[in-house]
């Protein structure tokens, strides 16, 4: 469980760091994701890896969960008991709003289930525009503040999930305890302050003068005809 949380949280490092790339325009992002769609089959592989740690470090969770239930029968203490319910089951509902925002996520910005405009979106140089799929994507207050919520709980179950690394590694003791609360807690904000950034920023008029050119000149943007009906919104 902590190995595949570790993996997880480096996913989620790196995915913050390509996505920050909005920030730099529409060339930067939009060559870093042509960049991983060339990838191919190796894209596909890392893909498979990250699902199975996904799906492992849901089972590990409820088999840990389950394990302790079984071998505590007996109520704690009543503090440390109401604490570590409370903790566990705000793990499990943040646990469970993060895979609801996954599989929204995905069917979003990758499958483009939500928008199938979005797939056929091609910036001037014939690339997929994720450039102008984020900003008009983030346009839409309802789809960004899910994205708030979902990343303010990811950044809670973090907080939580990198303190309990180090108590599963042995190295969380009383005199290490508050150091490492303070790293994850750090850590976690700086995730959450890093992701949530794009949505605001968009809300605030990021891309605002990109959609307005796609709107003045196709060309510069979608090149398929398929697409023009939602253009430069
Ligand atoms: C502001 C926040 C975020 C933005 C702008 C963003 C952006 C994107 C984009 C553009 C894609 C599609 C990439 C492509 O197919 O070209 C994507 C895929 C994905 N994102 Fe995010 N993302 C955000 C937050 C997150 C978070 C918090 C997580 C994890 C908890 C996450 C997990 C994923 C996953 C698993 C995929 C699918 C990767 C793949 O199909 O290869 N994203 N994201």
């Amino acid at each position: 469980m902590a190995l595949t949380g570790l993996i997880l949280l480096g996913f989620v490092i790196g995915h913050l760091i390509g996505n920050l790339q909005v920030f730099s325009g529409p060339e930067k992002i939009n060559v870093y994701a042509e960049f991983l769609k060339n990838l191919g089959g190796v894209l596909w592989v890392i893909r498979g890896f990250l699902l199975f740690c996904f799906v492992l470090h849901i089972v590990t969770t409820i088999q840990l969960v389950l394990e302790n239930r079984k071998a505590r029968p007996e109520q704690y203490a009543f503090k440390n008991n109401v604490q570590s319910k409370l903790s566990t089951r705000m793990m499990a509902l943040s646990g469970l709003t993060i895979l609801c925002f996954v599989i929204f996520h995905i069917l979003h910005y990758t499958t483009h289930n939500v928008n199938p405009e979005f797939g056929v979106w091609l910036d001037a140089k014939g690339r997929h525009d994720v450039y102008r799929m984020m900003i008009v994507g983030f346009g839409n207050p309802l789809a960004s503040g899910f994205y708030i919520v979902a990343i303010l709980l990811l950044s809670m179950h973090l907080s939580h999930g990198v303190s309990s690394v180090f108590q599963t590694l042995g190295l969380r003791t009383q005199k290490t305890a508050a150091a490492i609360n303070a790293l994850a807690r750090t850590l976690a904000l700086v995730i959450a302050i890093g992701y949530i950034s794009i949505p605001v920023a968009v809300m605030m008029g990021l891309g605002k003068n990109y959609l307005q050119e796609c709107g003045a000149s196709s060309a510069s943007c979608c090149t398929k005809p398929s697409a023009s009906t939602k253009e430069g919104n």
